[in-house]
């Protein structure tokens, strides 16, 4: 979608960059994705009469993250893309609490935590991502979610049309779900962390790399896993089992290393990406009468 000059000229005076025919395939780590307009969000506090400009003019919008747990649709997308710029995000310790901006990378932000002997997120290591998205998602890897570790979270409400401040004991985490509305916008977070020292929170964060790369396909263009895990159940191990690693719909392929990673094997478009999801879902309903919910987050549309 492109934005009118009239609406550029209005967003270039509230401070705001804009990026104009940007391929999102080059923004997600499965490399799929069609072209838009990108809306760089650089000052907060701008960003109520941002959302009201896009309001007034009927500019549909949506916002990425880090791109990594999103599947998008080709072509000429029907949406701008508002984006926080990702270099310098602000990260603050102090005491048992770390401040951090949502567009900090979910990793960085466990090292800086590491350096200030803030232990308790070295599960979250090799998530890729960014804060925000691990916020929205709950973001969790080996025993770790960030849910329970929040305190605060400042974010732009579109009910409100205002930044406000949550308590984490007013927000619900549960799997990869959370209560956030689906255009409320993470800005930053206030986390809680045990202390402990650093040799030991490394030493956790090796453990769990050595377990990632032993078990994922992290050299190839994935967004995670596509299931959540059924109750009780495991997706990747069923779709193991149905011997369907390697199966592959045009150069979308379910991977050869852990079967709930679909990777891009060249040049996959959405739809045969679609179409594997779809197919494997089929096949593990039609095997174990158990409905897989994506994990991913799909933009269609
Ligand atoms: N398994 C297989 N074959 C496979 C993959 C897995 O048999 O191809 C078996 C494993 O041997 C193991 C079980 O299935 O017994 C579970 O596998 P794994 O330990 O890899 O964990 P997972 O449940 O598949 C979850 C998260 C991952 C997270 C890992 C590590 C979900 C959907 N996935 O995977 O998160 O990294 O645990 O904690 O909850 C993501 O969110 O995108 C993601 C990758």
């Amino acid at each position: 979608m492109r934005i009118s000059d009239k609406a550029a000229a209005r967003l270039k005076e509230l401070g705001v960059e804009l990026r104009q025919g940007v391929s999102l395939a080059e923004e997600t780590s499965l490399g799929i994705g069609g072209t838009t307009d990108e809306i760089l969000l650089r000052r907060y506090e701008s960003i109520p009469e941002v959302m009201r400009l896009l309001a007034d003019e009927h500019i549909p919008h949506r916002l990425l993250g880090g791109g990594t747990n999103v599947l998008i649709v080709d072509g000429e997308l029907p949406w701008v893309v508002l984006h926080l710029p990702t270099a310098h995000p602000g990260m603050r310790a102090e005491g048992n609490a770390a401040y951090v901006d949502a567009s900090a990378d979910l990793g960085g932000m466990v090292t800086f935590c590491a350096k200030h002997d803030l232990g308790g997120m070295e599960g979250l290591i090799g998530v890729p991502g960014s804060v925000g998205g691990a916020l929205r998602m709950n973001a969790g890897a080996y025993g770790t979610q960030i849910g329970p570790h929040v305190r605060e979270v400042e974010l732009y409400r579109a009910a409100t049309g205002e930044i406000e401040t949550l308590r984490g004991s007013d927000i619900r985490f549960d799997y990869r779900h959370t209560s956030f509305a689906p255009d409320d916008l993470m800005l930053r977070v206030k986390l809680e962390l045990p202390s402990k020292p650093f040799k030991e929170i490394i030493a956790g964060i090796k453990v769990c790399n050595e377990k990632r790369r032993a078990s994922q396909p992290l050299n190839q263009k994935s967004a995670g896993c596509i299931f959540k895990n059924p109750p009780g159940g495991s997706a990747g191990r069923m779709i193991d089992e149905l011997g369907l690693k390697g199966y592959r719909v045009g150069d979308a392929m379910v991977s050869d290393r852990h079967a709930n990673f679909f990777v891009n094997a060249g040049h996959a478009s959405c739809s045969d990406m679609l179409k594997l999801i779809d197919d494997v879902r089929e096949r593990v309903r039609g095997a174990y009468d158990v409905e897989l919910e994506n994990e991913v987050i799909v933009w269609r549309n």
